[in-house]
């Protein structure tokens, strides 16, 4: 079994699209660049949304042009209107997203879930047949919906099929409101291991309630090996209220190495990627193997303020 952890950078985009503090196009280049130098590879960068639904991410047009080469970047993209920002753009992946629940998928992106996945149908053909490389299916709330309570693991299989279904070459599976324990994952698991094969999965945990890395330690434990982290631990999502960040990349890079996998990220560097975001939105870090870096590099917490 491989003992490389995939991850995959999710701060600019997760990250960001819940905070109401204007964060300028130069200071997110910036964190970009840093997150290039502490050699991470897969970075979300932004989102082709409606910016009246996400202001903080309106300049996605903008961003994707001039950033350091090397790292694989992707968008988000719910539409067609959203897929013709991304073809002129240049972007190579980007990520379609619906969720296990009505509820959710209609306050996220105004649609139903069948309805999401009629129009990913048209925007996935039109990608690939513009060249794009690589296309990501996002299924959320796949624990607990925060209009429709608990989410059934036979639910979410049933559309993370459709999704495989419509040709996706990967699934990020969103634990959205951060509010799992590690029996909640496993019992998931147990459900989507039957049906989508691992090299599909991806892990997509916040840590709203400090249980993201146990999840992450979960999966692995199942011999997953593919997780999206957020740098600080930042964001959270506009349509899910109170769900919190997602689980550290410093935690779970922490994590990964101390249980004898690779990663191929340096942690001191991934620790100094976030602060002057962190500065720009007034907030202190939180991530423990975060905090517990910078302490070891005496660079104090509080610079991130
Ligand atoms: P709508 O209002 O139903 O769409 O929104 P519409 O077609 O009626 O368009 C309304 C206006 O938006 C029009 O402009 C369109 O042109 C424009 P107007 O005529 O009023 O001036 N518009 C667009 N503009 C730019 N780019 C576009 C676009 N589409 C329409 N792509 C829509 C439907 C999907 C657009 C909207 O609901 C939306 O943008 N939703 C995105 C919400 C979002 O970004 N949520 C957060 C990401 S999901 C998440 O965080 C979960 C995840 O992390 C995994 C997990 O944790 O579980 C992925
Ligand atoms: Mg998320």
């Amino acid at each position: 079994m491989s003992d490389f952890v995939r991850i995959i950078e999710v701060a600019p985009r997760d990250g960001l699209q819940n905070e109401s503090t204007e964060i300028s196009l130069d200071i997110k280049r910036q964190f970009i660049a840093n997150l290039v130098d502490a050699k991470v590879t897969e970075i979300e960068a932004t989102s082709f949304v409606s910016p009246k639904w996400v202001p903080q991410l309106a300049d996605a047009d903008e961003l994707l042009q001039g950033l350091p080469s090397g790292p694989l970047y992707s968008a988000l993209v719910p539409n067609r209107r959203g897929l013709d920002r991304a073809i002129a753009s240049g972007v190579k992946r980007i990520a379609v997203f619906t969720a296990a629940s009505e509820e959710f998928t209609k306050k996220n992106i105004n649609m139903t879930i069948e309805e999401s996945l009629d129009e990913f149908k048209v925007v996935i053909q039109g990608f690939r047949e513009a060249g794009g490389d690589f296309v990501r299916g996002y299924l959320s709330t796949i624990v607990e919906c925060p209009y429709a309570g608990k989410i059934s693991p036979a639910a979410v299989v049933e559309v993370a099929e459709k999704l495989l279904d419509l040709g996706v070459d990967e699934i990020s599976f969103g634990e959205t409101l951060g509010v799992a324990a590690p029996s909640e994952i496993q019992r998931l698991i147990e459900a989507v291991d039957k049906r989508i094969p691992r090299e599909y999965t991806v892990w997509h945990f916040h840590d709203t309630n400090g249980t993201g890395v146990a999840n992450v330690a979960t999966a692995l434990d199942y011999g997953y090996r593919a997780f999206d982290a957020s740098a600080a631990g930042l964001g959270g999502c506009p349509y899910a209220k109170g769900a919190g960040g997602n689980v550290a990349t410093e935690d779970v890079v922490y994590l990964a190495h101390r249980m004898g996998f690779e990663t191929g990220i340096d942690l001191e560097t991934l620790s100094r990627a976030s602060l002057s975001v962190l500065d720009a939105l007034g907030k202190s870090p939180t991530s423990k193997a975060q905090v517990a870096s910078l302490a070891s590099m005496r660079v104090p917490a509080e610079s991130g303020r």
